[in-house]
């Protein structure tokens, strides 16, 4: 079975956030299950540069606005078709905005054209390539379901909600420009609150949807988490199915990582201590062994509650701890964690920027991670963070709920726990986390005893390939 997947961001090529990571790692994943996947990205700069021996499999006259070209090429590992299209995609920097920071004025037609590059590609095959299913991804791709459904032969599609919070709603006056028939403009189509919604797109256009953990799934079915489209997401019932996200393992081992000072396993963590030497001193932290060291890593957004954990900083000085932070995102929280760490020499240290390598250290080296989120479809920096020891302190909701157990009384007595888990949204109670943390800390063989329990959880693509290939299987037999 050969699946046409669809999305705006795939690692290595161009990545803003978790969606490019699991795009790049579902191939792979998807491959001992029998399924090959193709995946269809935007041709900007990035990806074009990747592919430099791609072939041209397809013109096309006009693809809203100017002519464009399939290119097919494999890099990394994946086989890609990147839409080369210079009038929509060919503008550097990130995929989405301009570079004042605003979205670019024709992100409608853009993504509507990556939508109906594949429709066309899944209906018609590429040079022999034919397409059993297409799994499109997050908002950008939502158009591609539109399009399948309005197109001349059935192929089944699978949406994936990444995050419902980014649903890629444009104006009504965006709709003749589309190429649909008018009664998709209806709340039975692509109608959204007016307007035209690309997610809502897929998510009413496709046969099946999924999101990235189960928590989440049940989640978005409420008002209160739905934003706006629970009564749609209740309706679709049956097709919605919540599939947790894993990372790669042979991506991310500390045995083999060449980005850490010292590389170690389960078997033998004790070399992390040179790793949190390390980035004690890459971040200007006091060379402190016996000081908590906790970080973040991630975005700087309303959503990760970058606001929460700052607000925190007077617990996790009470507790001894240090804080090292790696981010970017919003200025005005950018400025903020610059600001705390500008205060606080040598107790707690900022950089502001995308730093793979740091990111690394960062889990290999930090006593603890922290993921605060408000709402959280799943979170990859705690799957990381578990595979190279460092215990979360998250935020119990979405995906970080199914994947850190933790380790209270209960279950520290009977050995268990990967982390620490605290209701969201909550400054007091994230501060009573990182106590509860610092103070385990302070106890080796309980902690030891944590972190081999994190390091062996089971945080592959496994278990959730295989829910993947059995939801796209039933949709091209059943
Ligand atoms: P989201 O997709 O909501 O931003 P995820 O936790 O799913 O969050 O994925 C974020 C991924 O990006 C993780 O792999 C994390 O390590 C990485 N990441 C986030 N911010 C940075 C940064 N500033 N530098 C390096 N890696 C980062
Ligand atoms: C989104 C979500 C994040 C998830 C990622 C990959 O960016 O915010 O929780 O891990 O997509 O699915």
């Amino acid at each position: 079975m050969h699946i046409l997947a669809v999305a705006s961001e795939a690692f290595p090529l161009i990545k803003t956030g978790g969606l490019a990571d699991v795009v790049g790692a579902l191939p792979g994943a998807l491959a001992p299950q029998g399924l090959r996947v193709t995946t269809m990205l935007p041709g900007y700069p990035a990806v074009l540069a990747a592919l430099p021996n791609a072939r041209s499999a397809r013109n096309i006259a006009d693809l809203f606005g100017g002519p464009a070209r399939l290119l097919r090429g494999e890099t990394a590992g994946l086989d890609i078709i990147a839409v080369d299209a210079p009038h929509l995609f060919g503008r550097a920097g990130s995929p989405y905005l301009m570079p004042d920071g605003r979205e670019w004025p024709d992100n409608a037609l853009r993504f509507a054209a990556l939508g109906a590059a594949a429709a066309l590609v899944a209906q018609d095959g590429l040079r022999g390539a034919r397409f059993s299913a297409v799994h499109a991804h997050d908002w950008q791709a939502g158009m591609a379901a539109a399009y399948l459904r309005h197109g001349t032969t059935r192929v089944p599609c699978l949406f994936t909600i990444h995050n419902l919070a980014f649903q890629g709603k444009f104006e009504a006056s965006v709709f003749p420009r589309l190429g649909l028939p008018w009664e998709a403009f209806a709340a039975q189509g692509l109608e959204y609150y007016g307007g035209v919604g690309f997610l809502k797109a897929g998510l009413w256009y496709a046969d099946a949807i999924s999101t990235v953990s189960p928590s989440y799934a049940a989640e978005i079915r409420t008002p209160a988490e739905g934003m706006g489209l629970d009564g749609l997401l209740r309706g679709r019932g049956a097709a919605l199915h919540g599939i947790l996200n894993g990372i790669d393992l042979a991506e991310w081992n500390p045995a083999t990582d060449t980005q850490l000072a010292a590389r170690f396993d389960a078997a033998d963590p004790a070399p992390r201590a040179a790793n949190k030497a390390a980035l004690q001193r890459a971040l200007g932290l006091a060379e402190d062994p016996a000081a908590p060291l906790i970080a973040y890593v991630g975005r700087l957004a309303w959503q990760k509650g970058v606001d929460l954990m700052l607000e925190a900083i007077p617990a996790i000085f009470d507790a001894g701890a240090q804080l090292a932070i790696l981010g970017a995102g919003e200025a005005q929280l950018a400025e903020r964690c610059a600001g705390a760490a500008a205060a606080n020499p040598g107790r707690i240290g900022t950089r502001i920027g995308f730093d793979e390598g740091l990111a690394r250290l960062i889990y290999g080296g930090a006593d603890a991670v922290l993921v605060p989120s408000r709402f959280e479809p799943c979170g990859l920096a705690q799957l990381c963070a578990l595979r190279y020891g460092a215990l979360p302190i998250v935020a119990r909701v979405g995906g970080l709920a199914d994947t850190v157990v933790d380790a209270n009384t209960a279950a520290l007595s009977q050995g268990w726990g990967t982390g620490f888990a605290c209701a969201p949204g909550s400054v007091a109670l994230l501060a009573e986390a990182i106590t509860r943390a610092a103070i385990a800390f302070r106890e080796p063989s309980i902690w030891r005893a944590l972190q081999a329990n994190a390091m062996r959880a089971d945080v592959s693509w496994a278990p959730s390939a295989a829910r993947y290939a059995a939801v796209l299987r039933g949709l091209v037999h059943g």
